[in-house]
Protein backbone atom coordinates (compact mmCIF):
# COMPACT_ATOMS: atom_id res chain seq x y z
CA UNK A 1 0.00 0.00 0.00
CA UNK A 2 1.24 3.62 -0.90
CA UNK A 3 2.14 5.43 2.17
CA UNK A 4 2.88 9.48 2.40
CA UNK A 5 6.16 10.02 3.42
CA UNK A 6 7.77 12.98 5.71
CA UNK A 7 11.63 13.85 5.92
CA UNK A 8 13.38 16.11 7.97
CA UNK A 9 17.05 16.74 7.57
CA UNK A 10 18.36 17.30 4.36
CA UNK A 11 22.17 17.23 4.87
CA UNK A 12 24.70 15.31 3.53
CA UNK A 13 22.88 11.98 4.10
CA UNK A 14 19.29 13.56 3.97
CA UNK A 15 19.67 15.25 0.91
CA UNK A 16 20.52 11.88 -0.96
CA UNK A 17 18.35 9.52 1.08
CA UNK A 18 14.86 11.50 0.77
CA UNK A 19 15.01 11.81 -3.13
CA UNK A 20 15.09 7.55 -2.40
CA UNK A 21 11.10 7.84 -1.71
CA UNK A 22 10.21 10.06 -4.76
CA UNK A 23 12.06 7.62 -7.06
CA UNK A 24 10.05 5.19 -5.49
CA UNK A 25 6.42 6.64 -6.35
CA UNK A 26 5.60 7.83 -2.75
CA UNK A 27 4.37 11.30 -1.69
CA UNK A 28 6.83 13.11 0.04
CA UNK A 29 7.02 16.00 2.39
CA UNK A 30 10.27 17.60 3.62
CA UNK A 31 11.87 19.97 6.02
CA UNK A 32 15.28 21.56 6.73
CA UNK A 33 16.67 24.27 9.42
CA UNK A 34 17.42 25.73 6.40
CA UNK A 35 15.00 26.22 3.86
CA UNK A 36 17.34 26.78 0.88
CA UNK A 37 18.52 22.74 0.92
CA UNK A 38 14.83 22.31 0.36
CA UNK A 39 15.34 23.44 -3.17
CA UNK A 40 16.38 20.36 -5.13
CA UNK A 41 13.07 18.25 -3.45
CA UNK A 42 10.68 20.73 -4.45
CA UNK A 43 12.00 20.67 -7.90
CA UNK A 44 11.71 16.88 -8.09
CA UNK A 45 7.79 17.78 -6.78
CA UNK A 46 8.22 16.95 -3.11
CA UNK A 47 6.00 19.39 -0.91
CA UNK A 48 8.33 21.92 1.09
CA UNK A 49 7.06 22.22 4.80
CA UNK A 50 7.33 25.46 7.02
CA UNK A 51 7.38 23.48 10.81
CA UNK A 52 8.15 19.72 11.54
CA UNK A 53 4.38 19.67 12.72
CA UNK A 54 3.34 20.43 9.04
CA UNK A 55 5.45 17.59 7.98
CA UNK A 56 3.29 14.97 10.36
CA UNK A 57 0.50 16.52 9.11
CA UNK A 58 0.84 15.72 5.90
CA UNK A 59 2.90 12.20 6.19
CA UNK A 60 2.11 8.42 7.68
CA UNK A 61 5.45 7.78 7.96
CA UNK A 62 8.04 10.45 9.48
CA UNK A 63 11.73 10.09 8.70
CA UNK A 64 14.32 12.25 10.88
CA UNK A 65 18.04 12.27 9.87
CA UNK A 66 19.98 15.13 12.06
CA UNK A 67 23.07 15.68 12.93
CA UNK A 68 22.80 15.15 17.27
CA UNK A 69 20.79 14.85 20.36
CA UNK A 70 20.03 18.82 20.31
CA UNK A 71 18.96 18.52 16.87
CA UNK A 72 16.37 15.91 17.41
CA UNK A 73 15.21 17.06 20.34
CA UNK A 74 14.21 20.58 18.81
CA UNK A 75 12.62 18.74 15.35
CA UNK A 76 10.49 16.65 17.72
CA UNK A 77 10.03 18.67 20.92
CA UNK A 78 9.80 22.46 20.16
CA UNK A 79 6.49 24.89 19.60
CA UNK A 80 6.11 23.42 16.06
CA UNK A 81 7.79 20.38 16.39
CA UNK A 82 6.59 16.96 15.30
CA UNK A 83 4.89 16.36 18.53
CA UNK A 84 2.87 19.97 18.64
CA UNK A 85 1.13 18.23 15.43
CA UNK A 86 -0.60 15.44 14.54
CA UNK A 87 1.14 12.24 16.38
CA UNK A 88 -1.83 9.59 16.25
CA UNK A 89 -1.39 6.86 13.99
CA UNK A 90 1.88 8.02 12.90
CA UNK A 91 5.12 5.91 12.67
CA UNK A 92 8.32 7.92 13.30
CA UNK A 93 11.55 6.88 12.11
CA UNK A 94 14.47 8.46 13.80
CA UNK A 95 17.67 7.43 11.71
CA UNK A 96 20.47 10.13 13.40
CA UNK A 97 23.37 9.04 15.48
CA UNK A 98 21.82 9.64 19.24
CA UNK A 99 22.49 8.50 22.42
CA UNK A 100 20.33 5.71 23.42
CA UNK A 101 18.32 7.38 26.48
CA UNK A 102 17.56 10.57 23.75
CA UNK A 103 15.69 7.63 21.35
CA UNK A 104 13.85 6.17 24.47
CA UNK A 105 12.34 9.83 26.21
CA UNK A 106 11.51 10.86 22.54
CA UNK A 107 9.47 6.91 21.83
CA UNK A 108 7.85 7.36 25.69
CA UNK A 109 6.49 11.03 24.03
CA UNK A 110 5.18 9.51 20.77
CA UNK A 111 3.28 6.32 23.08
CA UNK A 112 1.90 9.03 25.18
CA UNK A 113 0.05 10.72 22.36
CA UNK A 114 -0.71 7.04 20.21
CA UNK A 115 1.70 7.26 17.85
CA UNK A 116 5.16 4.91 17.33
CA UNK A 117 8.67 5.30 17.00
CA UNK A 118 11.31 3.31 16.24
CA UNK A 119 15.04 4.13 16.33
CA UNK A 120 16.70 3.57 12.89
CA UNK A 121 20.68 4.98 12.47
CA UNK A 122 23.01 3.64 9.56
CA UNK A 123 26.39 2.22 8.77
CA UNK A 124 27.36 3.57 5.65
CA UNK A 125 28.45 7.45 4.26
CA UNK A 126 26.70 9.53 1.64
CA UNK A 127 27.71 7.57 -1.59
CA UNK A 128 26.15 4.24 -0.47
CA UNK A 129 23.20 6.00 0.95
CA UNK A 130 22.48 7.56 -2.31
CA UNK A 131 22.24 3.87 -3.78
CA UNK A 132 19.96 2.39 -0.76
CA UNK A 133 22.48 0.26 0.47
CA UNK A 134 22.55 1.60 3.67
CA UNK A 135 22.68 -1.07 6.67
CA UNK A 136 19.91 -0.29 8.90
CA UNK A 137 19.84 -0.82 12.99
CA UNK A 138 16.26 -0.80 14.33
CA UNK A 139 15.30 -0.88 17.87
CA UNK A 140 11.26 -1.01 18.35
CA UNK A 141 8.60 -3.31 18.52
CA UNK A 142 8.52 -6.27 15.55
CA UNK A 143 5.32 -4.96 14.63
CA UNK A 144 6.48 -1.33 13.65
CA UNK A 145 9.42 -2.76 12.20
CA UNK A 146 7.71 -5.01 10.33
CA UNK A 147 5.43 -2.00 8.99
CA UNK A 148 8.68 0.10 8.34
CA UNK A 149 10.62 -2.61 6.61
CA UNK A 150 8.93 -1.68 3.25
CA UNK A 151 10.23 1.56 3.35
CA UNK A 152 13.38 1.12 4.77
CA UNK A 153 14.19 -1.76 2.43
CA UNK A 154 14.37 1.36 -0.03
CA UNK A 155 16.95 3.29 1.67
CA UNK A 156 19.22 0.03 2.67
CA UNK A 157 20.73 -3.11 1.79
CA UNK A 158 19.99 -4.82 5.27
CA UNK A 159 17.56 -4.19 8.31
CA UNK A 160 18.91 -5.38 11.42
CA UNK A 161 16.42 -5.48 14.43
CA UNK A 162 18.39 -4.87 17.57
CA UNK A 163 16.03 -5.35 20.01
CA UNK A 164 13.74 -2.94 22.53
CA UNK A 165 13.65 0.87 21.26
CA UNK A 166 16.79 2.51 21.81
CA UNK A 167 18.99 -0.64 20.64
CA UNK A 168 19.55 0.51 17.34
CA UNK A 169 21.35 3.60 18.71
CA UNK A 170 22.91 1.52 20.88
CA UNK A 171 24.07 -0.79 17.89
CA UNK A 172 25.18 2.04 15.69
CA UNK A 173 27.73 3.01 19.07
CA UNK A 174 28.96 -0.19 18.96
CA UNK A 175 29.74 -0.11 15.38
CA UNK A 176 31.21 3.25 15.41
CA UNK A 177 33.64 3.15 18.04
CA UNK A 178 36.11 0.73 15.99
CA UNK A 179 35.99 2.51 13.18
CA UNK A 180 37.05 5.83 15.07
CA UNK A 181 39.63 4.49 16.57
CA UNK A 182 40.39 2.33 13.44
CA UNK A 183 41.51 5.90 11.74
CA UNK A 184 43.09 6.72 14.76
CA UNK A 185 45.61 4.19 14.66
CA UNK A 186 46.14 4.15 10.54
CA UNK A 187 47.15 7.73 11.47
CA UNK A 188 49.80 6.93 14.11
CA UNK A 189 50.98 3.62 11.81
CA UNK A 190 51.53 6.22 8.89
CA UNK A 191 53.01 8.89 11.14
CA UNK A 192 55.46 6.41 12.03
CA UNK A 193 56.23 5.48 9.25
CA UNK A 194 56.64 8.40 7.61
CA UNK A 195 59.08 9.61 10.51
CA UNK A 196 61.34 6.53 9.01
CA UNK A 197 61.27 7.84 5.56
CA UNK A 198 58.38 5.71 3.98
CA UNK A 199 56.09 7.29 1.28
CA UNK A 200 52.56 7.40 2.44
CA UNK A 201 51.74 5.93 -1.36
CA UNK A 202 53.46 2.44 -1.07
CA UNK A 203 52.84 2.36 3.27
CA UNK A 204 49.16 3.24 1.92
CA UNK A 205 49.15 0.52 -0.43
CA UNK A 206 51.09 -2.25 1.33
CA UNK A 207 48.10 -1.73 4.59
CA UNK A 208 45.40 -2.38 1.82
CA UNK A 209 46.82 -5.47 0.49
CA UNK A 210 47.23 -6.93 4.62
CA UNK A 211 44.82 -7.64 7.28
CA UNK A 212 45.41 -4.53 8.73
CA UNK A 213 42.95 -3.26 6.17
CA UNK A 214 39.19 -2.24 6.65
CA UNK A 215 36.90 -2.51 3.74
CA UNK A 216 36.40 1.04 3.87
CA UNK A 217 40.40 2.07 3.76
CA UNK A 218 40.61 1.26 -0.25
CA UNK A 219 37.48 3.52 -0.51
CA UNK A 220 39.25 6.33 1.45
CA UNK A 221 42.57 6.33 0.04
CA UNK A 222 42.15 8.89 -2.40
CA UNK A 223 41.21 11.51 -0.06
CA UNK A 224 44.05 10.45 2.34
CA UNK A 225 46.46 10.71 -1.05
CA UNK A 226 45.15 15.04 -0.87
CA UNK A 227 42.31 13.68 -3.75
CA UNK A 228 39.72 17.06 -3.74
CA UNK A 229 36.74 14.61 -2.78
CA UNK A 230 33.27 16.01 -0.91
CA UNK A 231 33.49 15.90 2.82
CA UNK A 232 30.85 12.58 3.76
CA UNK A 233 32.10 12.00 7.25
CA UNK A 234 33.47 15.31 9.10
CA UNK A 235 35.37 15.24 12.42
CA UNK A 236 32.78 17.30 14.22
CA UNK A 237 30.72 14.57 13.58
CA UNK A 238 33.46 11.90 14.55
CA UNK A 239 33.86 14.32 18.06
CA UNK A 240 30.17 14.07 18.21
CA UNK A 241 30.10 10.29 17.88
CA UNK A 242 32.66 9.85 20.16
CA UNK A 243 31.30 12.24 22.90
CA UNK A 244 27.84 9.79 22.61
CA UNK A 245 29.63 6.80 23.09
CA UNK A 246 31.46 7.97 26.32
CA UNK A 247 28.39 9.39 27.26
CA UNK A 248 26.64 6.36 27.05
CA UNK A 249 29.32 4.14 28.72
CA UNK A 250 29.66 6.82 31.51
CA UNK A 251 25.81 5.94 32.29
CA UNK A 252 26.26 2.67 31.99
CA UNK A 253 29.01 3.05 34.59
CA UNK A 254 31.40 1.03 32.46
CA UNK A 255 35.84 2.49 31.47
CA UNK A 256 36.44 2.94 28.04
CA UNK A 257 40.03 4.43 28.29
CA UNK A 258 40.92 3.95 23.96
CA UNK A 259 37.92 5.52 23.29
CA UNK A 260 38.48 8.69 25.63
CA UNK A 261 42.33 8.71 24.27
CA UNK A 262 40.89 8.95 20.56
CA UNK A 263 37.93 11.48 21.51
CA UNK A 264 40.72 13.88 22.93
CA UNK A 265 43.24 13.58 19.65
CA UNK A 266 39.84 14.05 17.59
CA UNK A 267 38.72 17.10 19.70
CA UNK A 268 42.03 18.80 19.53
CA UNK A 269 42.44 18.33 15.76
CA UNK A 270 39.02 20.24 15.41
CA UNK A 271 40.29 22.91 17.01
CA UNK A 272 42.23 23.92 14.15
CA UNK A 273 40.44 25.62 12.00
CA UNK A 274 41.94 23.97 8.86
CA UNK A 275 40.77 20.47 9.60
CA UNK A 276 37.11 21.34 10.83
CA UNK A 277 35.38 20.80 7.61
CA UNK A 278 37.70 17.69 6.85
CA UNK A 279 36.91 13.93 6.21
CA UNK A 280 37.45 12.26 9.71
CA UNK A 281 39.93 10.20 7.95
CA UNK A 282 42.31 13.53 7.63
CA UNK A 283 43.13 12.92 11.35
CA UNK A 284 45.93 11.10 9.70
CA UNK A 285 47.30 14.68 8.29
CA UNK A 286 46.54 15.72 11.79
CA UNK A 287 49.00 13.33 13.33
CA UNK A 288 51.49 14.19 10.63
CA UNK A 289 51.43 17.44 10.85
CA UNK A 290 52.04 17.56 14.81
N1 LIG B 1 27.68 11.77 6.89
C1 LIG B 1 27.86 10.48 7.06
O1 LIG B 1 28.70 9.84 6.38
C2 LIG B 1 27.04 9.71 8.09
C3 LIG B 1 27.08 8.31 8.06
C4 LIG B 1 26.30 7.59 8.99
C5 LIG B 1 25.55 8.27 9.93
N2 LIG B 1 25.56 9.64 9.96
C6 LIG B 1 24.73 10.31 10.97
O2 LIG B 1 23.59 10.82 10.29
C7 LIG B 1 23.16 12.06 10.88
C8 LIG B 1 23.13 13.16 9.81
O3 LIG B 1 24.44 13.28 9.29
P1 LIG B 1 24.80 14.29 8.09
O4 LIG B 1 26.20 13.97 7.71
O5 LIG B 1 23.73 14.31 7.09
O6 LIG B 1 24.80 15.68 8.90
P2 LIG B 1 24.74 17.16 8.32
O7 LIG B 1 25.15 17.20 6.90
O8 LIG B 1 25.48 18.01 9.29
O9 LIG B 1 23.17 17.51 8.39
C9 LIG B 1 22.55 17.66 9.64
C10 LIG B 1 21.09 17.98 9.49
O10 LIG B 1 20.55 18.27 10.81
C11 LIG B 1 19.94 19.57 10.78
N3 LIG B 1 20.10 20.23 12.08
C12 LIG B 1 21.23 20.38 12.81
N4 LIG B 1 20.97 21.02 13.97
C13 LIG B 1 19.65 21.30 13.96
C14 LIG B 1 18.78 21.93 14.88
N5 LIG B 1 19.21 22.41 16.06
N6 LIG B 1 17.47 22.04 14.56
C15 LIG B 1 17.01 21.54 13.38
N7 LIG B 1 17.77 20.91 12.47
C16 LIG B 1 19.09 20.78 12.75
C17 LIG B 1 20.68 20.31 9.69
O11 LIG B 1 19.91 21.41 9.29
P3 LIG B 1 20.65 22.66 8.54
O12 LIG B 1 20.73 22.25 7.10
O13 LIG B 1 19.74 23.79 8.77
O14 LIG B 1 21.97 22.86 9.18
C18 LIG B 1 20.80 19.22 8.62
O15 LIG B 1 19.58 19.02 7.97
C19 LIG B 1 24.15 12.33 12.02
O16 LIG B 1 23.60 11.89 13.23
C20 LIG B 1 25.38 11.53 11.63
O17 LIG B 1 26.16 11.16 12.76
C21 LIG B 1 26.27 10.37 9.05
Amino acid sequence: MRKDIGFIGLGKMGSVMAPLFIEAGHKLTVYNRSVEKTEPLRRMDALVAETPSEVSKNSDLIFTMLSDDNAVESIFLSDKGLLSGDVTDRLFIDMSTIMPKTTSSIANEIKKKSGAFIDAPVSGTVAPAAKGELLIFCGGNTQDITKAKPYLNILGRRVIHAGKTGSGSLLKLVVNLPLAIYWQALAESVLLGKSGGLSDEMMLDAIADSSAALAVLKMKIPIMMGEDMPVAFDMKSMVKDLSVILNTAKEMGINIPTTQSSFEVYSEAIKQERFMHEDAVKIIDYMKGK
